[in-house]
């Protein structure tokens, strides 16, 4: 069986970019868009697209056209979505830590909401608001104190997380931002976690929330949109995941006969299983009774095994290549811990081309220059034609800033 994205081979495909490649199949972008949009009809949401997940342009791009929003976490976030021709009046800015400059630069842009974190956060938005002459429209990041259940270093909504503001501070938080003159209070917002498998976290968070609403409603507080993140898991190897339409049906239950617009953030499930990292095999070597094959992606392309011992499916993309021995999957660089899979039952031989699966999230996004490697190509399928989205860095590139600066002495 040939391998494919879309109507196009891998191996051609890895023929004619080389490798390590990040292939995405738009398809399956619009698919996964379009599941939100139908599952969630009844309720019209905005979908803010969690740009972190995959920030490419021509990404961004594509979910712009489908009407898309986006949420971002940064200026430089922003000023993706901005030269990918999104909207900045359909963008949520959410992140912990906003600076002075971001803030400026997103209430210039005239971003929809900003998804407020802290006491101090909230000063310091009033005082740039105040600065511009603009008003700050806000949403509180509450933090529900609902265990995700997932990985610990993406679960973000428990009390122990430096993620939002406690639910027990939350109605003093409101009340103070009330009463700053520049800002204008909207909204209430969470995100509990990440790579969800279970859907009663979910609608546990949306619960807390709406007890929230209806006691700031008692006390005259009125809001506009309630917004539950992101953070519905995929399969990546026999995960069971959230129904969209079980997500919805118990959030249109829970909102009641309530008049409040939602907002969703999803990231990974926009974009996850809609990309393959493509990787050719280099070496495959024995140190006594372990195997290694060594390939030429490494954790600077894929850092989830690494950081997160996450799984992804390996497939070899050559005709059989004899029969599958145990071995761990690794990249050159100079760490232990750049595996892209350990102990994985896997037939393979140098040069041939292996398929990591679920790659389109956290990939490309998270991808670095350790050991100066260029950062890998991207390329988007559309049926039988693929365009290049990204061209693979060199190593010019990567040294020229410093180089430059050699020059100053
Ligand atoms: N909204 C906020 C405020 C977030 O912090 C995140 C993800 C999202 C939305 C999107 O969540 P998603 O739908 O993708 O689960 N690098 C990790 C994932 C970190 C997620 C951080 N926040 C990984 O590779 O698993």
């Amino acid at each position: 069986m040939t391998l494919r994205c879309e109507n196009l081979a891998f191996a051609e495909l890895a023929e004619q970019f080389g490798t390590p490649l990040y292939v995405y199949s738009q398809a399956a972008l619009t698919d996964a868009y379009r599941a939100y949009t139908q599952a969630f009809a009844a309720l019209n949401p905005l979908i803010c697209y969690a740009v972190k997940a995959n920030g490419n342009l021509s990404i961004l791009r594509h979910f712009a056209a489908l009407g898309c929003g986006f949420d971002i976490v940064s200026g430089g976030e922003l000023a993706r979505v901005l030269a990918a021709g999104g909207e900045a009046g359909k963008t949520i800015f959410s992140g912990v830590g906003k600076s002075e400059a971001e803030m400026a630069f997103a209430l210039q842009s005239g971003v929809k909401c900003f998804n407020v974190e802290s006491l101090p956060e909230l000063d310091r938005l009033n005082a740039v608001a105040g600065r511009l002459g603009l008003s700050a429209p806000v949403s509180l990041r509450i933090n529900p104190d609902v265990d995700a259940q997932t990985h610990p270093y993406i679960s973000t909504g428990l009390k122990a997380n430096k993620f939002g503001i406690a639910m027990q501070d939350a109605e003093a938080a409101y009340l103070h931002a009330a009463a700053l003159p520049h800002l204008n209070v909207v909204g209430i917002d969470c995100h509990i976690g990440s790579q969800l498998t279970n859907l009663a976290p979910l609608s546990e968070a949306c619960e807390r929330l709406l007890m929230l609403i209806d006691k700031l409603s008692a006390a005259g507080m009125v809001l506009e949109h309630i917004d539950l993140g992101g953070g519905v898991g995929i399969v990546y190897q026999d995960e069971s995941v959230p129904d969209l339409h079980a997500y919805a049906e118990a959030v249109q239950r829970l909102l009641g006969g309530r008049k409040l617009s939602l907002i969703l953030e999803p990231g990974r499930s926009l974009v996850g299983n809609a990309g393959t990292l493509l990787t050719r095999v280099e070496f495959v070597k024995k140190n006594g009774d372990k195997s290694f094959v060594i390939v030429d992606a490494a954790m600077n392309d894929l850092m989830r095994p690494a950081l997160y011992q996450a799984y992804h499916h390996i497939e070899n993309v050559s005709p059989a290549a004899g029969e599958p021995f145990v071995a761990d999957i690794v990249g050159p660089i100079c760490e232990t811990g750049d595996f892209l899979a350990q102990n994985r039952a896997i037939a393979a031989c140098a040069g041939d081309l292996l398929a990591v699966r679920s790659a389109g999230a956290y990939a490309a996004s998270m991808a670095s220059n350790y050991n100066t490697r260029p950062r890998a190509a991207e390329v988007l399928v559309d049926g039988d034609r693929a365009k290049l989205i990204r061209p693979r860095e060199t190593v010019d590139q990567l040294l020229a800033a410093e180089a430059a600066c050699l020059h100053d002495d």
